[in-house]
C-alpha cells in the first residue's frame, strides 16, 4: 500500500466503525484462539463483522471468528478484535496489522494481545499463562517496509520496551490477586503455518525464547510504531516440538485454550478493571 491509499484506507476503516458504534475505545484487544468470549462480557455489545468495514481483510482459520465488539467492560470503552489475521493466511504484515492502525485513529492507548503459543521453556506447563516480556521476530517480515508515514510514526521506532514495564507489573499484580502466578518470557513470532521441529526449537532455546507461535508480531511492531502501550499474553497451550514424546495439534492448542478460559479471562478482566 502506497503512504497515501494507506493513509485513505486507515480513516475509511475508523469512520465506518465510529459511524457503527458510537463510542471511542481507549483499549484494543485482540484475542487469540477460543478467547473472542471476552466480548460477551461487554455491557450493550456493538458488534461489526469484519467484512462490513472497508479495506478489513477476513480471516480464514477455524476457531477464528471475524469481527469486532465494541462497548464497555469495567466502565472502559473497549474494541475488542474476535479474530485476527496471520501471515500463514497469505496476507502480507501490513494487513496483518492494519486493525491496530486502525485502533490507533479511533484513539487506543492500550492494547491487549493475547494467543495461544507452544512452551519453550521446560519449567512450564501447558495451562500455564505468560506476560510477553519481550519477542524475536522470526517471522523475516516487517509490516514497516516501504516509504515511512510520518503521519503514522517514526521511520526508525525504538523497541527497547515493546511490552510495557508498567503493564507486566500491572499483570503481574493482578495474577497475584487471583493467587496464581504468571509466568514471564520472551516470545518467538513465527510465519508458521507448519509446527517447528525439534532442532527450531532447541534453537529458539538457545536463543532466548520461551513460548512459539504464528502471531502477534506484526501487530506489536505496529502499535509501536503507532506510540500504543502493548501488554501480552501466552497461553502455553502445549509444549514445544521435542519436548513430549508426542505430536502436536491444532486439536491440543483449542483444548487446551478451552480449558485455562476462565482463568485467562478473569485476568484480563482484572486488568481492564486496574487499568
Ligand atoms: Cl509449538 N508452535 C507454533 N508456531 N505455534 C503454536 C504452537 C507451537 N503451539 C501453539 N501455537
Amino acid at each position: 500500500m502506497s503512504d497515501n491509499t494507506m493513509i485513505q484506507k486507515i480513516q475509511e476503516a475508523a469512520a465506518f466503525i465510529s459511524k457503527e458504534t458510537n463510542i471511542k475505545p481507549q483499549i484494543g484487544l485482540i484475542l487469540g484462539s477460543g478467547l473472542g468470549v471476552l466480548a460477551d462480557l461487554i455491557e450493550q455489545p456493538i458488534v461489526v463483522d469484519y467484512s462490513r468495514i472497508p479495506h478489513f481483510p477476513v480471516s480464514t482459520v477455524e476457531g477464528h471468528a471475524g469481527e469486532l465488539v465494541v462497548g464497555t467492560i469495567q466502565g472502559k470503552s473497549v474494541l475488542i478484535m474476535k479474530g485476527r489475521f496471520h501471515a500463514y493466511e497469505g496476507y502480507g504484515a501490513e494487513t496483518v496489522s492494519f486493525p491496530v492502525r486502525v485502533m490507533k485513529e479511533l484513539g487506543v492507548e492500550t492494547l491487549i494481545v493475547t494467543n495461544a503459543a507452544g512452551g519453550i521453556n521446560e519449567s512450564y506447563q501447558v495451562g500455564d499463562l505468560m506476560v510477553i516480556s519481550d519477542h524475536l521476530n522470526l517471522t523475516y517480515r516487517n509490516p514497516l517496509i516501504g516509504p515511512n508515514d510520518n503521519a503514522l510514526g517514526v521511520r526508525f521506532p525504538d523497541m527497547s520496551e515493546a511490552y510495557s514495564k508498567r503493564l507486566r507489573k500491572l499483570a503481574h499484580d493482578v495474577a497475584a490477586s487471583q493467587d496464581f502466578k504468571l509466568q514471564e518470557g520472551v516470545y518467538v513470532g513465527l510465519l508458521g503455518p507448519n509446527y517447528e521441529t525439534p532442532a527450531e526449537i532447541r534453537m529458539f532455546r538457545t536463543l532466548g525464547g520461551d513460548s512459539v507461535g504464528m502471531s502477534t508480531v506484526p501487530e506489536v511492531i505496529v502499535a509501536r510504531h503507532a506510540g500504543i502501550e502493548v501488554l501480552g499474553f501466552s497461553c502455553i497451550s502445549n509444549m514445544a516440538s521435542g519436548i513430549l514424546d508426542q505430536p502436536l495439534s491444532h486439536a491440543e492448542v483449542m483444548e487446551t485454550t478451552e480449558k485455562v478460559k476462565p482463568k485467562f479471562l478473569k485476568l484480563v478482566l482484572g486488568i481492564i478493571e486496574a487499568l
